[in-house]
């Protein structure tokens, strides 16, 4: 049987960790496979997608800027694709081109495997209302919580975030965020704010809850301004990889058959990577 090939599509794709991450699975599992990063350009995407099933790959990725632009062309998409708006992985069945989203899946896979008890907690402080955003909120939804408060530099997008969710999730302008912090049980920030070079977050740790669990999908650098404060507050913090690394898991197991596991040595792989870069 021919090798296996998956790939990951972005524009531009030259940053992307995931094929470090399938690399090491398809190495440890032993499975003579491979995955590569392809650059196409927005004019091709579609034609790129739609052409899939006669190109040899088994499926891949796809990454910014063209999540929603795989949303619209994939023949058929799986429930949690639909509930966030955009397509991440891509993959075949039936000749016919099927696309899914793993991001909320990796959010909680990633809180799954190191504070299982953030489950069932009572109210969640979303910072941000973006494309990731609306995974976090599917995600938080997914694990229980009675309220989702969303807080945003443009409270419109917050208020679209809402409005698709319905009751449980509320829209605020981001001068809510001190009133809000007290009684978040959850923090988690998932603007570009904290990432390195861009500017840092108005939330002031300090009136969070003692048992508050705070989480920030930026990973570079992985202690986030806010993980910072949070951790000086005293609080338990949980950073971004974990999501990057859980994220592909789904996807590695629907194209090579085997369901890989997020270690300790993926993670220091990963952290050498984004360390030398
Ligand atoms: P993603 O798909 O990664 O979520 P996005 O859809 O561009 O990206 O969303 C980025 C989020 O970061 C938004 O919530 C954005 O706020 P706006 O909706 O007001 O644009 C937020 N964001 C980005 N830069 C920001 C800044 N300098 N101050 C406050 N919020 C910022």
């Amino acid at each position: 049987m021919a090798d296996i090939r998956a790939f990951v599509c972005g524009h531009p794709v030259a940053h992307s960790r995931s094929p470090l991450i399938h690399g090491h699975w398809l190495s440890t599992l032993k499975i003579s496979g491979s995955y590569e990063r392809i650059d196409i350009d927005p004019a091709d995407i579609r034609s790129f997608i739609s052409n899939l099933p006669r190109s040899g790959f088994a499926g891949g990725n796809v990454t910014i800027p063209h999540k929603e632009a795989a949303f619209e062309t994939v023949e058929r998409r799986d429930a949690e694709a639909e509930a966030v708006g955009a397509v991440n992985t891509l993959w075949i069945e039936d000749g016919r081109v099927c696309g899914g989203n793993t991001d909320a899946i990796g959010f909680a896979a990633n809180l799954d495997q190191v504070v299982p008890s953030w489950r069932g907690r009572d109210t969640a402080l979303v910072l941000g209302a973006g494309g990731a955003a609306r995974a976090v909120v599917h995600a938080i939804l997914g694990a229980g919580y009675r309220r989702v408060e969303i807080v945003n530099r443009t409270p419109a997008r917050a208020q679209e975030l809402a409005d698709l969710f319905g009751g449980k999730v509320v829209a605020h302008s981001i001068d809510a965020t001190d009133r809000l912090l007290p009684s978040a049980d959850l923090l988690v920030n998932t603007t570009s704010l904290g990432m390195d070079g861009e500017g840092s977050l108005a939330a002031d740790c300090a009136r969070l809850p003692d048992h508050a669990l705070v989480t920030d999908i930026v990973y570079v650098p992985l202690r986030t301004p806010l993980l910072e404060a949070a951790a000086a507050r005293g609080v338990e913090t949980v950073d971004g990889l974990g999501m990057l690394l859980h994220q592909a898991v789904p996807g590695f197991e629907r194209w090579f058959g085997r369901r890989p596991t997020v270690t300790q040595e993926l993670r220091d792989l990963v952290i050498a990577d984004l360390d030398a870069h």
